[in-house]
């Protein structure tokens, strides 16, 4: 029996999900398909990136990746399988458009038709990401997310794939954590492109902003009217180390930095004031234009939210800088522009591989956060996992009882969130199968099912069967 004892109250096992609630797996164009040369398809900034010496583990690719693109067919009968009653994946825009503007190209579009249409066949609903941080490489040439002009591209793209698949998609996506693609990308360096610019990183969340907002109203233009238009954010859980008024003003800084800065503009259609000023030193944000913020406000129907571990942090009380532990990876540069003087730290308690907390309380705290802050806007749990030392036994087998405890962890909060009037519509568990970490390379396993890499076999997990219970059933096997 896995250890819930951390979950957040004795009577959440009295309440039962909703019998339409989405049991679903997700994963990643780049992650996953490989065939990065098949069919026309151009590299984006993450074949770039990878490709230049120390910037993912080993040297690691997407070249290969898991063979998605050669294996969808036996990829959705494992789902089948298992029992999920959905999918999210996320289109290869340079597949799609190989330079980033223009006509699409058919072969690319095939591609995610026939795995949607297999979905389809499976009962699985298919839920597709447009943009899962994976620019095509053109695009990057002409400026990347810091300019303007990526958002239009953007949204020709997203008019394409919608025109595509809009009569068999009813979930849509347009962007996959925005925070990342701007602060990773372009602050920190430790996702593609690798810029270490924090105005580029300031300038690039607003386009990607703009690019939400101008996306999902060329989708909808594109699509029959009943399907629904959300967007994924890594909102992050923000907790202060202490209640000092310095830690406090740390911890809203960094909610600014995290959240605000895209959920202001995407459910309010402003920027936090604080936000404004905390980053006046270095920028005027005059790249903000007269009705950007109202695009970006486009109505949605849901919103997305990816939770893995929350954040703790601390004003500097001193002149020594703290231990990053951000959970994403060590630079010098920092992905959080105008706040070197907050510090953050490791939640304390059982970590996975990754370093990250295990701490459902913070998914159970951001469903009722949205609750609150939007609300009656459905929520989907878009991604939530976590990466273990899997290692098949002598008879092949994988037994991963610490993400099955996590998994029932994090589902018990979720249960709890909807016990307390959270209108939490579906969870996708990150990921369906072991894939490209991004900066991590093959090292780190998300899976609920096991990749052998030197063979491509698959082989599913505990906790995918015993996930596979919980989508078949409705209720949390013990
Ligand atoms: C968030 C990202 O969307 C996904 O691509 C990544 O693999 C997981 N988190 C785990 O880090």
């Amino acid at each position: 029996m896995p250890d819930s004892s951390s979950t957040v109250s004795p009577v959440a096992s009295e309440v039962t999900f909703p019998p339409a609630f989405l049991w679903g797996a997700a994963t990643s164009a780049y992650q996953i398909e490989g065939a990065v040369r098949e069919g026309g398809r151009t590299p984006s900034i993450w074949d770039t990136f990878s490709h230049t010496p120390g910037k993912t583990a080993g040297g690691e690719t997407g070249d290969v990746a898991v063979d998605h693109y050669h294996r969808y067919r036996d990829d959705v009968a494992l789902m089948a399988d298992l029992g999920l009653g959905a999918y999210r994946f996320s289109v290869s825009w340079s597949r799609v458009q190989p330079t980033g503007r223009g006509p699409a190209v058919q072969v690319g579009l095939d591609f995610y038709r026939r795995l949607v249409d297999e979905l389809l066949e499976n009962g699985i609903k298919p839920a597709v990401t447009l943009y899962h941080w994976d620019l095509p490489q053109e695009l990057e040439d002409a400026g990347g997310w810091p300019e303007r002009e990526t958002a239009h591209r953007f949204a020709e793209y997203a008019h394409l794939v919608g025109e595509a698949l809009g009569d068999r998609v009813e979930n849509w996506i347009t962007l996959n954590e925005p925070w990342c693609s701007a602060f990773l990308g372009y602050g920190s360096g430790v996702h593609a492109p690798g810029r270490t610019d924090p105005v580029a990183s300031l300038r690039a969340a607003h386009h990607l902003n703009l690019a939400h907002g101008l996306g999902a109203s060329a989708l909808r233009a594109a699509m029959p009217a009943r399907n629904q238009v959300a967007v994924s954010l890594n909102s992050a859980v923000v907790r202060p180390l202490s209640q000092d008024p310095a830690d406090l003003a740390a911890a809203r800084r960094i909610d600014d930095l995290a959240n605000g800065v895209f959920h202001g503009p995407m459910l309010r259609g402003a920027y936090p004031e604080s936000l404004l000023t905390a980053t006046a030193p270095l920028t005027d944000w005059s790249f903000v234009q007269d009705g950007d913020l109202a695009t970006s406000n486009a109505p949605l129907d849901a919103l997305g939210l990816n939770y893995y571990t929350p954040a703790l942090v601390s004003a500097v009380t001193d002149k020594v800088s703290g231990p990053r532990a951000d959970g994403h990876g060590a630079s010098e540069h920092s992905p959080w522009p105008g706040a070197d003087d907050v510090l953050f730290h490791q939640s304390p308690g059982e970590r996975t591989e990754m370093g990250w907390t295990v701490d459902p309380t913070g998914l159970y705290d951001l469903l009722m956060r949205y609750t609150r802050e939007a609300p009656g806007l459905p929520l989907y749990i878009t991604e939530n996992g976590a990466a273990y030392d899997d290692k098949p036994d002598a008879d092949g087998r994988v037994h991963d009882p610490e993400r099955v405890a996590y998994l029932h962890a994090h589902l018990s909060a979720v249960r709890d969130a909807l016990r307390d009037g959270a209108d939490v519509r579906g969870y996708y568990l990150w990921s369906l199968m072991d894939n490209f970490e991004w900066s991590y390379g093959y090292e780190k396993r998300f899976g609920a099912v096991y990749v052998d890499y030197a063979t491509q076999e698959r082989t599913p997990k505990s906790s995918a069967r015993w996930y596979g219970e919980a989508a078949r059933t409705g209720t949390l096997p013990s």
